[in-house]
């Protein structure tokens, strides 16, 4: 496993994941596991900068464990585990957050997009990109698979790892982002970007029937059947082609520009697609769910795994700056 690039990503535990989450990370993601060393976490910490509330928290959390192991994480070989067991990484934050210049930060985009918003703005927001570069280098990481969304935040890390590399010599491996372009950006059920925080998503894992009405809800444009339409304009056929084999999706894309088809008809295939792909996964994360005892052991094992590169590696910095 050794000489293996080391792939980290994370994903916040804010609410039950979407598509957009397991097409832009989960699924790219688990997929390096045959290939990489693979570090993948939970974000709490940086949940923190959105959920107030404890229970939801921990709840969140737990969903997200199973959510993995139902993906095909393999904890015996890889290491899984919750960001806040490894406190070492908001002393690296400190580290980093003394040469992280703060025009850096305020061209953040959830930053300046919260500000045009005039909501409040609390440090923990202002300052999460410094909490993202010392997750990603704090495990030496080569490789950062993301969706596109995420791309900001890895020039800032690269940014800020670069900075402490030039003030006090090398110290930090400069990752690369990995990012799927063909999935880009997953749409959601209005057509921005799938987010929960746009109270668009489709999630995951839910019932079948649930599935089946949230795939009805995405908005097309209003074309009536017998005109023809573009899929690549299409919030519907965004989401069906990352499900379709290259037959499927060239036949449907012809069906599109004849005419005679309605959006009706795309969406039932979406939906069986969707359905057929994830039937297994979700039976066996409503089963593991469940056992929150297993799911806690599951965490124990990686935070400890964790733990001992980010002591070494905080180590490492620490002299660095002339910390004992
Ligand atoms: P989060 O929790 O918002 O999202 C987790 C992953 O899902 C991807 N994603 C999408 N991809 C395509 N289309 C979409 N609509 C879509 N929505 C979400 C995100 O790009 C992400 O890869 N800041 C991170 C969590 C994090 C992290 C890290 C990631 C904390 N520290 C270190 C990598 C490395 C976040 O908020 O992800």
């Amino acid at each position: 496993m050794t000489d293996r690039k080391r792939t980290l990503s994370g994903i916040k535990p804010t609410g039950s994941p979407h598509l957009g989450n397991y097409l832009g990370m989960l699924k790219p993601a688990l997929a390096m596991q045959a290939t990489h060393e693979t570090f993948y976490f939970i974000a709490d910490y940086h949940a923190l900068t959105s959920v107030t509330n404890p229970k939801e928290l921990r709840e969140n959390t737990y969903d997200l464990v199973a959510v993995f192991d139902a993906l095909g994480m393999d904890f015996s070989r890889h290491t899984f585990f919750r960001q806040s067991d490894v406190p070492e990484v908001t002393e690296l934050t400190w580290l980093l957050s003394c040469v992280t210049p703060m025009g850096l930060l305020e061209r953040a985009h959830a930053y300046k997009e919260k500000r045009q918003s005039k909501e409040d703005v609390t440090h923990g927001l202002f300052a999460y990109p410094v909490l993202m570069a010392a997750d990603i280098l704090i495990y030496d990481s080569h490789e950062v698979p993301v969706g596109k969304d995420q791309k900001q935040h890895l020039e800032m890390t690269r940014d800020i790892a670069q900075r402490f590399n030039h003030i006090y010599g090398e110290t930090f491996i400069v990752p690369e982002p990995r990012i799927a372009e063909v999935v880009a950006t997953i749409p959601g059920l209005d057509g921005r970007k799938m987010s929960k925080s746009y109270d668009n998503v489709i999630p995951l894992f839910s019932s079948e029937a649930q599935l089946r009405k949230q795939v009805m809800r995405i908005v097309t444009d209003s074309k009536s059947v017998e005109e023809p339409k573009d899929p690549e304009h299409c919030n519907v056929f965004q989401i069906f082609r990352q499900f379709a084999d290259e037959t499927q999706r060239e036949a449907w894309a012809k069906r599109y520009r004849a005419g005679g088809m309605g959006y009706g008809e795309i969406k039932q295939a979406t939906f069986e697609a969707i359905n057929e792909a994830i039937r297994k996964p979700r039976e066996r994360y409503f089963a593991v769910r469940e056992d929150t005892a297993q799911l806690d052991a599951i965490l124990a094992e990686g935070g400890e795994r964790a733990r001992q590169v980010a002591g070494a590696v905080l180590y490492r910095a620490r002299k660095r700056v002339g910390l004992s």
